[in-house]
Order: structure tokens, then sequence, then C-alpha cells
């Protein structure tokens, strides 16, 4: 059998040549990372739920048009992607005070915010990904005016979605990031959502009990990642109620 090329190993995902041109598999691994990879964990089960919750979200914005780089799901922990060029920023959308923002401006976690508020941090990990404005972002070339006017849209839509869907299983959307890719249709290129959306890479609190049911619960020692993930995944009826466990070992490709 021949062996895959791999483009990338991050912390969370590699990435592997695709069957076709302009494609790319995405694998999930299980491992966690945290405060910059100096926490560092290995959760079972954690890679394919990421997958399916991040599957589930991004053809749900396919669906609605706003446009992102997910094919298909391949199997329990990969799934098939348009190959993008990445921009090099990380997109947060904030609806609640929470992490860093609380810590820099001394908000109360959890205060809603008066409109979402959009953050872009440079994606460098030897510098830990700092917070930037669009001066840097125009100055340094990684965005142009236009691409920026279309990233705002995009994470604003990406917003509106995202509450709406958690709303609507008792939880709060609190805060999340995205990433954006540049893609070329012949003369022409545009924005898409990249990457992937998980309670990785978003604040889920539940409405009533404000459990966290994100990564945090890692980052600060609250309890089983999985238990965590696995709610939000059988809330969303992206797994059946009574499935087997998705950290069982036959589950998992
Ligand atoms: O998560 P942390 O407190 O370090 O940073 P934050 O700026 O408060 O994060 C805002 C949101 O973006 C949270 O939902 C994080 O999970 C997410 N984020 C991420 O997915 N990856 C990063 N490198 C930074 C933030």
């Amino acid at each position: 059998m021949a062996r895959r090329k791999k483009i990338y190993e991050g912390k969370a995902k590699i990435l592997y040549e695709g069957p076709e041109p302009g494609t790319i598999v995405q694998y999930f691994k299980d491992d966690a990372t945290a405060f910059n990879a100096q926490k560092k964990d290995v959760i079972d089960g954690k890679g394919a739920l990421n997958n399916l919750l991040s599957e589930y979200f991004m053809s749900g914005l396919n669906q609605i048009g706003v446009p992102t780089h997910f094919i298909k799901r391949l199997n329990m922990r990969e799934q098939l992607v348009r190959q993008v060029e990445i921009i090099p920023l990380e997109v947060i959308v904030r609806n609640y005070a929470a992490g860093t923002m609380s810590k820099r401006l001394g908000i109360e976690e959890g205060t809603q915010l008066p409109r979402p508020i959009v953050e872009y941090c440079y994606k460098d990990d030897s510098l830990g990904d700092p917070l930037v404005t669009e001066e840097h972002i125009a100055a340094f070339g990684w965005a142009t005016q236009q691409d920026m006017d279309d990233i705002l849209s995009l994470a604003l839509r990406v917003n509106d979605f995202m509450s709406g869907v958690m709303y609507g299983v008792g939880i709060k959307l609190v805060d999340f990031k995205i990433e954006i890719g540049r893609v070329y249709d012949g003369d022409f290129q545009r924005l898409i959502v990249a990457d992937e959306i998980s309670p990785d890479s978003c604040r889920l609190w539940d409405i009533e009990t404000g459990r966290h049911l994100d990564k945090d619960v890692f980052r600060r020692d609250l309890g089983s990642l999985t238990d965590a993930y696995t709610e939000v995944a059988m809330r969303l009826g992206v797994m059946p109620k009574t499935s087997t466990p998705v950290t069982k070992p036959t589950l998992i490709n």
C-alpha cells in the first residue's frame, strides 16, 4: 500500500495530501495542548469527537451559504477538505468576556459584551499568537483591506450561525476562533472558513448551569474533556444517544 504524503503536523491535526489536486486529508489527533503547548495530554476519543463536530458545523455553514473548506468526512478520524492558503491570523469572535480578554481588560468572565467583538491574533506559536490590529495586518501585508472586509463578514456570519445552533441545545457561545483560507477559482480568488470549528476552539457554557463544555475543561482541570465534548455532540444529535461511547477503540479507524 502506498504511503500518503504528510504535508504538515500541528498540535491537534495532521494534514496529508488528498486524492485529487487541491484537496487535503485532515486527520484529527487525540492530543490536547494548552498555554502554547506548555500543558499536554493525550485524550482518548477527542480526535473523533472534533472530527464529527467540525463536520457538523462546517457542513451547516456550507448549507447556509457560508463557504468553508469542508468537502466530506472520510472516517471517524479524517475529513476531506479543500487546500487553501491560510491567512496567518486567528480570528476571534467574542459575545461574552472570558479568557485573555477578561484578563487584559479586567472584565469579569461571563459579562455580556455590548456587541460581538472581533479580534485578530498573528499566527505564530513562537510569539504566542500576539494580538494585532488591522494596522499591523495591512502594513505587513498579511491581508488586504478587501480581505479584511470579507473576513469580518465571514466571522460575524459564523457567529450568528454558531450562536443559534448552540442556543437551540441550551448552550451559550461565549467566544470562538476561526481561521480563514484563500482559494483560487480560475482568475478569481476568495476567502473561505478553514481549519476546524470544535469545542477545542470555542468557549461553550451550559445556559442553565454555566458548566464548561469546551477546552477550558482541560486548561483548567475541570473534569473529563471527552465527557464535555460528548455532551455537546449528543445534544446536537451528532452522536446517537445510545451509541457506544466514542472512546471505545472499535469506533476509531
Ligand atoms: O483561550 P485563551 O484564554 O488562551 O485565549 P482567548 O483569546 O481568550 O481565546 C478566545 C477563543 O479563541 C477561545 O474560545 C479559545 O478556545 C479560542 N482560541 C483558539 O482556539 N486557539 C488559539 N490559539 C487561541 C484562542
